[in-house]
């Protein structure tokens, strides 16, 4: 029988009343990805083993953000989190806006920056995402990069609509929305998984290819992918230990890939203002 919390990714329009404090505090407790590494947190090799751990496991990342294309360039980021992605951008040359809600967050994230001396790269802003254009000062960036972030805000459309003000005709969107024809979601809604590696996630919002279409209504999209279905056994990943599921490892590898593309979590989409050409 499913559980309430393995209901609620379905459930989008449930979502709306959930106050940004709670998303806020959520974040706050963990944030995302801090369980990386085992080694101190603030430590160089902290943030090495981070890095390493994110783009092992999540390894569609690099080609979708395409960090090199944008050295020189403007990036905004909304939803840093713990600076992952954020670091790669500036690493490679492009000068950073990384907005996120959770304090706790930016601070891990200013952190790294310092370490890897690239704070001049970057400019972090404690924002909530819905509310952007009256913290952050309004002009056109080349990249709009955003990871696995609206889905969590009660109101994403409004969070989009925010974004648009950020692009010019020659701006790319690059966004991340939980994919609803998913691995995943299957799971959750069998009561096999949660969205979030820890529990209580309070907005994780899933989509059809159609529903982001209408939630990036106003933009042309350019590609639309699905990518992402996290094959390792979850008792031994949280020891750094890394073993894919039986069901998988007896996959071809050909096989998993066509089911990553058809039923991933991710749904990876590019796109600019539908009336840029
Ligand atoms: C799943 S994490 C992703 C973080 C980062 N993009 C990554 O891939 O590691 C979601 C992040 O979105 C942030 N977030 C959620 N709602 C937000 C909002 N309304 N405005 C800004 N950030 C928000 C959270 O604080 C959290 O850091």
């Amino acid at each position: 029988m499913m559980n309430e919390a393995a209901m609620a990714p379905g459930d989008n329009a449930s979502y709306e009343g959930v106050p940004i404090q709670t998303v806020k505090a959520y974040w706050d407790a963990r944030p995302c990805n801090i369980r990386h590494s085992k080694q101190p947190i603030g430590t160089r090799e902290y943030f090495d083993e981070v890095e390493a751990r994110r783009y092992m496991v999540e390894p569609h990342i690099p080609g979708f953000a395409k960090f090199e294309r944008w050295h020189g360039k403007r990036v905004l980021e909304i939803g840093c989190g713990i600076g992952t992605d954020t670091i790669s951008f500036a690493r490679h040359g492009a000068q950073v806006t990384a907005v996120d809600l959770s304090t706790e967050s930016l601070a891990v994230a200013r952190k790294r920056a310092e370490v890897y001396g690239l704070s001049e790269r970057i400019d972090f802003v404690q924002a909530n995402a819905e509310e952007l254009t009256s913290v952050v000062p309004v002009s056109a960036y080349d990249l709009v990069y955003s990871f696995g972030v609206v889905h969590h805000t009660p109101h994403p459309a409004q969070a989009v609509a925010e974004i648009r003000h950020y692009m010019s005709s020659s701006s790319e969107l690059r966004l991340m929305v939980y994919a609803k024809n998913s691995w995943k979601r299957i799971m959750i809604d069998a009561g096999y998984d949660q969205p979030e590696a820890q529990s209580g996630c309070p907005i994780a919002y899933t989509y059809t290819r159609d529903e982001a279409r209408r939630l990036l209504s106003g933009f042309e999209i350019l590609t639309m992918t699905q990518a992402h279905i996290f094959p390792f056994q979850i008792e031994r990943y949280v020891k750094y230990e890394y073993e894919v599921q039986p069901w998988f490892a007896a996959m071809p590898r050909e096989m998993f890939r066509a089911l990553e593309t058809n039923l991933g979590w991710h749904l990876l989409i590019v796109a600019r203002l539908a009336d840029a050409s």
